[in-house]
């Protein structure tokens, strides 16, 4: 008998009673008077004026001025009350923020196997046990990087899982380019890069059952304000980050609010239209399809020809002097 599949549980991003304080003070330009501002709360002189030392405690500065009001003169770099009012009304239901944790991704996959909703998302600050691809370590100290992961539980096959990994590195790139301006690219798998220097990557983990994805698990680390001086000594002239390659710091929150739009904007595409446009802007994003690469293979040996594309589940095309081989994993570098 063919099992039911159950349904999919669905949130979307809700401000709480705290955030409208914040939504008021964000909207406007200049001073909001206490008594608007009372009135539009339906809350005391005393309770705003609670609810406003909370706000400074995360960080946030508000200006009290007698007779004029409060005025928001500065916002904290990575807040969850305002990524919560960013993404109202999105997708993106459940956000779990965190100050540490080992990695998003592990935090994630629990959650996920504990029965929270498709579009959670947890953010962390910091990890001690970043994974990378290959079971590499990412590196990922304090107050500087994005490090986040999504639960989607969409009702797939296994053998589709990998346009996931595709459309996240689409949407990051994207992302990445309308907050910074800046050409970036991705290399093949799904390294995000400017100029040949990783900016950021992506991991996607899987529980699976018989046939069916029971759920993934998109983790993205994104190199933001990190200085040269602060990347570990083995990756200082391989890695990049948006505040060196600018010269200014981006917030973090209006960068993981930028690419969890552009993620659900692909997600949306990929029910609707199928994977081809999603394919066809990774082709366009990508660095590397066309040129002459090595790839260097998880068992350690290493194949060398041309790039010349990916296929629908986003195998790495090669063209050899053996003839065309298809290539699942491995570190690609470009030849000079
Ligand atoms: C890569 O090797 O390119 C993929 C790196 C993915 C890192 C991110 S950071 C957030 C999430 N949690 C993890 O432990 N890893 C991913």
């Amino acid at each position: 008998m063919e099992e039911k599949k159950p349904k999919r549980k669905k949130t979307h991003a809700r401000p709480r009673a705290g955030d409208e304080a914040l939504s008021s003070l964000l909207n406007t330009h200049g001073y909001l008077s206490g008594e608007t501002l009372s009135k539009r709360l339906g809350l005391s002189r005393a309770a705003l004026w609670k609810r406003m030392a909370r706000l400074r405690e995360k960080g946030f500065q508000i200006e009290a001025s007698p007779g004029l009001g409060y005025r928001l003169t500065g916002t904290p770099d990575l807040s969850e009350e305002e990524l919560r009012i960013l993404l109202k009304g999105r997708i993106w239901g459940e956000l779990v923020f965190l100050n540490e944790t080992s990695s998003t991704n592990d935090v994630a996959m629990e959650l996920a196997a504990k029965g929270a909703a498709h579009g959670t998302v947890v953010i962390a600050d910091s990890q001690t046990l970043g994974k990378g691809r290959l079971g590499r370590r990412w590196a990922s100290p304090p107050g500087m990087n994005i490090y986040l992961s999504v639960i989607l539980k969409p009702d797939i096959d296994p053998k589709s899982a990998p346009i996931f990994t595709l459309l996240s590195s689409v949407a990051a790139a994207r992302a990445l380019r309308s907050v910074t301006g800046l050409a970036i690219e991705i290399k093949w798998p799904n390294d995000l890069v400017l100029d040949g220097k990783k900016l950021g990557g992506i991991l996607l983990e899987l529980r699976l059952e018989p046939g069916r994805v029971l759920h993934l698990v998109i983790g993205m680390g994104i190199n933001v304000n990190i200085p040269r001086s602060h990347l570990p000594k083995e990756l200082k002239s391989t890695a990049t980050s948006l505040l060196e390659e600018t010269g200014r710091a981006f917030k973090r929150t209006a960068v993981v609010a930028a690419v969890l739009k552009e993620l659900e904007r692909e997600l949306d595409c990929l029910s609707r239209e199928g994977r081809g446009p999603i394919l066809q802007r990774w082709r366009e994003l990508s660095s590397t399809l066309g040129r002459d690469v090595s790839v260097s293979l998880p068992d350690g040996g290493s194949v060398y020809g041309n790039a010349v594309g990916i296929d629908n589940s986003g195998l790495l095309m090669l063209r050899c002097k053996d003839g065309l081989m298809k290539i699942s994993a491995g570190d690609l570098t470009p030849s000079a």
